[in-house]
């Protein structure tokens, strides 16, 4: 019988490093088994391995024929290699390579005819019903909040707003005085503020540090840290220290600041007009400015926009009566001087109003106190989907 031995190739070993390219380094030669026994045993061996149809069978061939103690170790024949003869025992040892080779081959060509077939019949077997519905994936959503603040912001930025911060902790000369609403001013009064122990501010200039209850200190550290002209809005949480079925220690305002030159009470109207307008998603909305008092405002306004109260919903943009949605007004001169600001060579408007009664009204939630309640169900109904829409 005539096999293929494979033997090392001594040129290949020097460029391709041995066994990385083990399959490069060997060259066919031939040799026929000169034992008779040897090849009745490797015929054997074919015939087993020919017969065996799973993985296990063909492993346990391997291990029968070529195990360390398997049929070819073991043979006698092999055994007496070592007291042969020089001569001899080249031909021994080649037939024992050339046995090895041989059954290794089957082996080898088996292996992969059969883990073709195991393949085959997994994949007849195993089939995937692609009509089940998949196990849904718990997901979260995006609070009302957190949405409304993104929808206020995309619209002020078409009108060339850019988002400014300040911290939740304030000190009072940022939270107050530089807001003209000084020491003794009654306006401190509506502002129920939370003080915090401690001081903040300058050295030498400390002032007692206090939760913010406005957004409106923004406007003083912008005007503090950059030069006119200024185009911003300031979203942000706030607090007071106010209680009830419409009011929560924590809530969330948008302040607005423009400061240029000639700017007028017109140009605030019609910015809110317009930015109101577009975020209840209307055409037109009708609104009116109604005169009223902030310390770091003159004129200052109460915005109102239009309503019709039905029985059990609110219709925003239609009807004759009026919702008060905003303060604003021009920004006080006090304001600008002390900012470091000339109010003769600079004027500008300020706005604020509440986050969560924007998305109140916007997405008809009837309590103030949800929105802090942290309940899951709420947020299912009420949260938006990451990827856009209500869910
Ligand atoms: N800071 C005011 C408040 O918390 C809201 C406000 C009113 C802000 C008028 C303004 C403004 O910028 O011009 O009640």
């Amino acid at each position: 019988m005539t096999i293929a031995v494979l033997k090392r190739d001594k040129h290949c070993e020097i460029n391709l490093p041995w066994p990385i390219n083990a399959l490069n380094t060997f060259t066919m030669t031939e040799h026929t088994i000169t034992n008779a026994e040897i090849q009745a045993l490797v015929a054997q061996g074919a015939a087993d391995i020919a017969a065996a149809t799973t993985s296990q069978a063909l492993q346990d061939a391997r291990v029968a024929y070529l195990g360390k103690s398997g049929k070819i170790a073991a043979h006698p024949y092999f055994q007496t290699i070592k007291d042969a003869a020089p001569e001899q025992k080249k031909i021994i040892g080649a037939d024992r390579t050339a046995a090895t080779a041989q059954l290794t081959a089957a082996l080898d060509a088996k292996k992969i005819a059969i883990e073709a077939a195991e393949l085959n019949e997994r994949l007849a077997k195993e089939t995937i019903d692609i009509t089940l519905p998949a196990t849904p994936a718990p997901q979260g959503s995006i609070h009302p909040i957190t949405q409304v603040t993104n929808e206020l912001i995309a619209i002020f930025a078409e009108f060339g707003f850019t988002v400014a911060e300040g911290p939740e902790i304030e000190d009072d000369f940022h939270n107050f005085s530089a807001l003209n609403i000084p020491e003794s001013h009654p306006a401190r009064q509506m502002h129920d503020t939370f003080y915090l122990r401690g001081m903040l501010g300058e050295p030498g200039q400390e002032t007692p540090a206090v939760l913010r209850t406005h957004t409106s200190p923004v406007q003083i550290r912008t005007m503090l840290a950059n030069k006119p002209p200024i185009r911003i809005i300031a979203p942000g949480t706030t607090y007071r220290s106010d209680s009830d079925m419409t009011h929560t220690p924590m809530f969330h305002q948008i302040e607005g600041l423009v400061i240029d030159k000639s700017i007028n009470m017109g140009h605030l109207k019609g910015l809110l007009n317009d930015a109101l307008a577009a975020f209840f998603g209307l055409e037109k909305l009708p609104m009116r400015f109604r005169a009223s008092f902030f310390p770091f405002t003159e004129p200052s306004a109460e915005v109102d926009i239009g309503c019709k109260r039905g029985r059990d919903a609110l219709v925003i943009g239609e009807g004759d009566d009026w919702l008060e949605i905003a303060g604003c007004g021009m920004v006080h001169p006090n304001v600008l001087r002390n900012c470091g600001i000339d109010p003769d060579e600079w004027q500008g408007f300020a706005f604020g109003c509440g986050i969560e009664r924007l998305a109140m009204l916007k997405y008809n939630i009837p309590d103030l106190r949800t929105f802090f309640a942290g309940d899951k169900r709420w947020l299912t109904h009420y949260g938006f989907a990451p990827l856009g829409g209500q869910q």
